[in-house]
């Protein structure tokens, strides 16, 4: 606790906190009285922006463990060798509620992770699923829209939402799987993460592989049905936030065995589906997950606005022997990000506790902007200088790849067994046939609610697509509750 006289916020001695300074007894509010302006003030800009998706959530602090040798892969340091330890702050989120709103809802969870490398911080912002909606960043705005509220009622609304996944077919995959079991996650603590994308590692002698990041919960998979989800969202609207604090205040730490697949640079051009399509997986059978690490929580936040609101992530904070794929939405999402933070957090973002480098230090010229702190001093602010200041490597984080042909607005090329439906239909056949009727009703329940008839018709039918016996369960079960 802070000891001493309350003061104002230039450091005065406060007389009285609980009376404002009236001109005479009873009489109108002075202006003089400094300190009930200063505290109306700032109370009135206690909020920022919440983030524009993923604004609820909530983070801890942890350690990253090296458990297998990857040196043949990639040159990352903080990859370098077995036993290794790196701390790591990790943020998990909802995506399309508002900031109050409640934690058992059925939406993707984000798993966003900081590493706090001896090169700089590297940002892996992943989510539970390892797919997403779309494969095309040009689409997320018109995705979010309809996912969010609608300008008119100001609700979210099926009609919007199935207007748009029906018009987007590569959906398919990542709606089977949100209205599937693990649609509604437990808790933060009992679900996977995956980095989703596909990502460069390059090693020392710069040879190039492809990746897949996956986080396995060594708490296992646990869920809640739609029924339990409705009744604790309004009981306990922040449960996912309260157990993960709750649990590491009593010591149990919770961990995920990481693990990653990986592809030589040689096989991805002629790879049966196309392995930088965010709405794909790749069959383990094609390439296991080879485990490389252990990743614990095991620190609360002290202040959850300065540490967790405040907090940046961005799939463009790579490190050397680490770099992007031409996966189409992760190249969208390496400007996305930095922008939302210059105006979520402001240009000095970077330079706050927790998101500053924590095991090296940020040695840019960039300099002032608002809520500069002022740490350059009188250091030179450009390069190049004969001042000693310091100066750029020479060697690129990742290597380049090769394309071809010219410029357009292209689609994403299409593998020999790409379509839109053959992996949505795999994840169905592979259910149970108790996970494929609470499915079934999930996707009916929504698409119940969808008043246009055309609607229903064009998104039944993309999971009639996925496999024919889904599409007659979902249209039987959508008919028997329309009437
Ligand atoms: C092109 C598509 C996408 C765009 C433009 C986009 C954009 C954004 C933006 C603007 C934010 C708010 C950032 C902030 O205010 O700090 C955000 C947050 C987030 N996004 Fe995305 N996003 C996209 C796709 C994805 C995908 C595919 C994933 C996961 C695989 C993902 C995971 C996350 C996570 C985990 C957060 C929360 C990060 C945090 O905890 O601070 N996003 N996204």
């Amino acid at each position: 606790m802070t000891q001493g006289p309350l003061t104002t916020e230039a450091g005065a001695p406060v007389a009285d906190n609980q009376n404002s300074e009236t001109a005479g007894v009873g009489g109108p509010v002075l202006v003089q009285d400094q300190l009930l302006l200063e505290k109306l003030a700032h109370f009135n800009r206690e909020r920022i922006p919440e983030r524009v998706v993923h604004a609820r959530g909530a983070g801890a602090y942890g350690t990253f463990t090296v458990t297998a040798d990857v040196t043949p892969y990639t040159r990352a340091a903080f990859l370098s060798e077995v036993g290794k330890q790196t701390e790591v702050f990790l943020r998990f989120s909802t995506v399309a509620g508002n900031l109050g709103a409640a934690d058992a809802v059925r939406d993707p969870r984000g798993f966003a992770v900081k590493f706090y490398t001896e090169e700089g911080n590297y940002d892996l912002v992943g989510n539970n699923t390892p797919v997403f909606f779309i494969r095309d960043a040009i689409k997320f705005p018109d995705f979010i829209h309809t996912q969010k509220r609608d300008p008119y009622t100001g609700s979210q609304e099926a009609d919007n939402v199935w207007d748009f996944w029906s018009l987007s077919p590569e959906s398919t995959h990542q709606v089977t799987w949100l209205f599937g079991d693990r649609g509604i996650p437990a808790s933060y603590r009992h679900m996977d993460g995956f980095g989703s994308h596909t990502f460069q590692w390059n090693n020392e002698a710069g040879e190039v592989f492809w990746v897949k990041y996956h986080f396995k919960t060594d708490q296992g998979i646990k869920n809640l049905t739609a029924e339990e989800a409705e009744i604790l969202a309004g009981k306990d609207p922040d449960s996912h936030q309260r157990d993960l604090r709750e649990a590491i205040e009593r010591g149990e730490f919770p961990s995920w065995t990481v693990g990653v697949q990986i592809m030589p640079a040689a096989d991805a051009a002629t790879y049966r589906f196309n392995p930088f399509d965010l709405t794909k997986v790749w069959p383990h059978a094609d390439y296991p997950v080879i485990e490389i690490g252990k990743l614990e929580l095991n620190r609360n936040p002290r202040n959850i606005f300065a540490e967790v609101e405040q907090s940046i992530f961005s799939p463009a904070h790579f490190v050397p022997g680490i770099g992007p794929s031409p996966d189409k939405m992760l190249q969208g999402r390496l400007f996305a990000y930095g922008d939302a933070h210059r105006y979520r957090v402001g240009i000095n973002a970077d330079h706050l506790p927790v998101n500053r480098p924590h095991a090296t230090e940020a040695r840019t010229n960039s300099r002032d902007g608002f809520l500069y702190d002022g740490r350059h001093g009188g250091e030179k602010n450009y390069e190049p200088n004969s001042f000693g200041g310091p100066q750029q490597t020479g060697r690129a984080l990742w290597q380049p790849f090769d394309v071809s042909g010219g410029t357009g607005n292209h689609p994403t090329p299409v593998h020999a067994e790409d379509n839109d439906f053959v992996q949505a239909g795999n994840l169905y056949r592979l259910m149970t046939e108790a996970e494929k009727e609470r499915l079934v009703a999930n996707l009916a329940g929504f698409i119940a609610k969808v008043t246009r008839q055309d609607i229903v018709e064009r998104a039944i039918g993309n999971f009639r697509n996925a496999d024919a016996d889904f599409g007659k369960r979902l249209e039987a079960a959508v008919q028997e509750l329309r009437g």
